[in-house]
Parts: C-alpha cells; structure tokens; sequence
C-alpha cells in the first residue's frame, strides 16, 4: 500500500491514531507531536485525532524533550511537554499510522513490524512535506546548532499541515 492509498484507507474512521517516531524522541518527534496538537486544536479535532510519539532508541526514556528543541518550539507557541518511551510491539495495533522521521527510522520500523498489515502503517515525515526538495528525511538537529533546530521546525509545521490537509479530505 502506498501512502495515497493508506490515507485514503483512514477516511471514514472515528478516529485516526498517529504515532510520529524518531531516534531518541526527545527532538524531532515529540515537536511534530506538539506541532500537530497545536493544528488540531485550532481545528476542534481533538475528539478525532490522537497522538503520540516513540522513539527507537530508549536511552532518553522518561525524559522531557531536549531543553535547546523545547526553547525553539516555544518561540513559536509550543510547550513540549511529551516524556521520551521507547517504541513497543503494540504500538503497531494501537496506531493507524506510524510516521518516521528518517530513513534509519523508517526502515528499523518496517523491520520491527509484526505483519504486512503493520508495516503498511509506517510511512515517511518527509513524503508529507511540500517545501524542502532537496530533503529525503527529516535532518536530526541533536549535533546540530540553533539552525539545525529552526529547519526541523519549518519541516514538521510544513509536513503537519499538509497531514492534516489530506486526513481532513
Ligand atoms: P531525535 O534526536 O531522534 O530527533 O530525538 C536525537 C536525540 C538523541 C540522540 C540522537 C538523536 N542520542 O543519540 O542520544
């Protein structure tokens, strides 16, 4: 299934369920998780939208998102406010949609995926993303200075917004 046809298979649902999965989500995820709260909320979707996010590697577990991610997102309106757990086996159940943020992501996640049905559920952030061609994934910023953190941002709001667009079709 590609992406058209696994959004166009969440038309008609009570509810959609999107999990957004990073490396150690405590950066990139856990903002388009805030991102995408902030859309939904100012579309009155709450009852039929849920979120979360996971990442693959569990070493920040119980963690706030990275304070330099919390402070360039609350420059823009969004309190972070998610605590880091790793992704589990039932998250593949409990989601409709899985949504990576890299290639690394999307490949561990189709790999880790119980059934063909599963592994239908992970797509990529970027194939969401209108205005960055040049990218093939969602840069992780973790290395990276204050720009590293403004570009992610600009991703996510661009790759949520257009998410958004398509499951409200
Ligand atoms: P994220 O960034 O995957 O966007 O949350 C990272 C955070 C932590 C690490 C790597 C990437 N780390 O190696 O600890």
């Amino acid at each position: 299934m590609n992406r058209r046809e696994l959004m166009e298979s969440l038309k008609g649902k009570d509810k959609v369920r999107i999990l957004f999965v990073c490396l150690g989500n405590i950066c990139r995820s856990p903002a388009a998780e805030g991102i995408m709260a902030d859309m939904i909320a100012g579309e009155g979707l709450e009852d039929r939208i849920e979120l979360d996010s996971a990442g693959l590697y569990g070493g920040h577990a119980g963690e706030l998102p990275d304070h330099r991610m919390r402070v360039h997102a609350r420059r823009r309106g969004y309190e972070l406010t998610h605590r880091s757990r790793p992704v589990k086996l039932s998250d593949y159940d409990d989601f409709d949609l899985i949504v990576a943020m890299d290639n690394s992501n999307y490949d561990r996640l189709r790999g880790f995926a119980p059934t063909v049905e599963a592994q239908d559920k992970v797509v990529r952030m970027i194939e969401f993303v209108n205005g960055f061609p040049q990218y093939d994934h969602v840069p992780d910023p973790y290395y990276e200075g204050a720009e590293g953190f403004e570009l992610v941002l600009d991703m996510l709001e661009d790759g949520c917004r257009e998410m958004l667009r398509e499951l409200e079709k």
